[in-house]
């Protein structure tokens, strides 16, 4: 029998603000958050960008296969914020109902230069650095992210944050 996890899972391109939405949707849902992100820097006791320094990108995704197994095992009724390179593993769609927060590259690089913490949400992000390769990276997962999206959820179309809130609680 397939096992019921009630789990939201949001997929999407760095900095779409999936670990944003997560939050806000959690607190509506009176469920929990959790970043697949920030679960890996307390793995590792280190942030992202210095796992990328000391251990390299492949040792990364390793361990994003180890949290999506966890997740698929051991979490249930929770939102779930995963980087935006999770979808590589090939349990995906056994962690949740999978809903894809889309935009285009430039709505992406606009809202996190329109952020008030903008230098510290581009430094923390390794592949975002060179932006000509964070762009051919984009048009890459782009299909990847529809594929395995349950749900889209094209964010630009809405004002705020708070309105892709009221559309994600008519779909879920
Ligand atoms: C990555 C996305 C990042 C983080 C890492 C790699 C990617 O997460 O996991 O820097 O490959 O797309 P966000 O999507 O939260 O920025």
């Amino acid at each position: 029998m397939k096992k019921m996890t009630n789990n939201i899972v949001f997929i999407g391109f760095m900095g779409v603000g999936k670990s944003t939405l997560a939050k806000m949707l959690a607190k509506k849902l009176k469920s929990v958050a959790l970043d697949t992100d920030k679960i890996i820097e307390n793995m590792e006791s280190k942030k992202i960008k210095k796992i990328f320094e000391s251990s390299g990108e492949e040792y990364f995704r390793e361990l994003e296969k180890k949290v999506a197994l966890w997740l698929e095992t051991s979490v249930c009724n929770t939102v779930i914020s995963t980087g935006g390179g999770l979808i590589h593993a090939e349990n995906l769609n056994k962690i949740g109902k999978i809903i894809y927060l889309k935009s285009s590259f430039d709505g992406i690089i606009k809202r996190i230069e329109n952020h008030p913490k903008s230098k510290e949400k581009l430094a923390k992000r390794p592949l975002l650095q060179d932006r000509k390769k964070a762009k051919e990276l984009f048009k890459k997962r782009e299909s990847l992210y529809e594929k395995k999206a349950g749900f889209i959820i094209n964010i630009e179309k809405f004002k705020n944050e708070k309105e892709i809130i009221k559309e994600l609680l008519k779909i879920i």
